[in-house]
């Protein structure tokens, strides 16, 4: 069953859990990721398509491509995002082509602006049912990242400042950035759980954690225990998967072995974390 994000997240946020987003660029991919959801019990699920994969298919081919999947699975609930986004023709489009969700990027831009353009989004969003994720501060780049750019640097969430942000513009869901990187740590991770905890006693709606990769489990369920309820995790999938594949083409070189072996792997790595994120931080 597909929905949007508010469907997903105000539970979680209620009841410490998080909603795992994994990104997918082929049919693979979403198959692995929504196959792990129905194999741990139809656990809702997010199923994101970075702006920046619009080289590997269009907004129309991920959006049928995970629908149809979706519609074998009528008991588990999927959300459709359109992930990192700063161009508000796309996140038209990908209104237009079925996303539930998407999310305007504008973690770049001055505080005003990225106020000013995360608002219009929202308005024309929310009049379509659509839900929408916005950042403010900036997530450095870590290792083998596909997300953002490479001199990206870490600028921290203000608390007060996410708090006038969230009320100008009726945003569903908050990005911050507490200290995790987009791809696998450089060194040992330094998230600051105090900042966090700031922030959701400020702003009081679903925050999201963007680099869920290599981050450890005891700073997850941190996090989870201070607000965050959609973890996305990218960069670990892609890495495992990659490591399957490149041992079954030794093996069995056969293309059709290798997309089994993807999907395979992806449900794998993706399974793992949605029974960590469902926990949450009740262990
Ligand atoms: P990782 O690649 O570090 O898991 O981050 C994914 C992400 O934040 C996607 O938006």
């Amino acid at each position: 069953m597909l929905t949007n994000l508010n469907d997903m997240l105000h539970n979680a946020y209620e009841e410490h859990y998080a909603v795992g987003s994994f990104n997918g660029y082929s049919y693979e991919t979403f198959r692995g990721i929504i196959e792990a959801g129905r194999k741990a019990g139809n656990a809702p699920i997010i199923a994101a398509f970075g702006a920046k994969y619009l080289s590997n298919m269009t907004l129309k081919n991920a959006y049928s491509i995970i629908a149809s999947i979706a519609e074998e699975c009528p008991n588990q609930q999927i959300c459709i995002h359109l992930d990192h986004c700063k161009d508000r023709s796309v996140i038209i489009q990908a209104i237009r082509a079925g996303f539930g969700s998407v999310m305007f990027d504008g973690s770049a831009l001055p505080f005003g602006e990225n106020v000013e353009r995360t608002k219009e989004i929202c308005d024309i969003a929310h009049a379509c049912g659509v839900s929408v994720e916005a950042e403010l501060g900036s997530l450095q780049a870590g290792m083998n990242s596909h997300e953002g750019e490479v001199t990206d640097r870490e600028i921290y969430t203000n608390p007060e400042q996410a708090k006038e942000f969230v009320e100008k513009t009726g945003v569903d869901a908050l990005a911050v950035s507490i200290g995790t990187v987009h791809g696998m740590y450089k060194g040992v991770p330094k998230v600051r759980t105090d900042i966090l905890s700031e922030i959701n006693n400020e702003v009081g709606i679903p925050l999201v954690l963007h680099g869920g990769s290599g981050t450890p489990e005891q700073t997850i369920r941190a996090c989870i225990k201070n607000g965050i309820s959609k973890i996305n995790v990218n960069t670990e999938i892609s890495m495992a998967a990659v490591e399957c594949a490149a041992g079954k083409i030794v093996e069995r070189p056969h293309l059709s072995v290798l997309s089994f072996t993807v999907e395979r792997c992806v449900e794998e790595t993706v399974l793992k974390y949605i029974r960590f994120f469902k926990e949450g931080n009740n262990n």
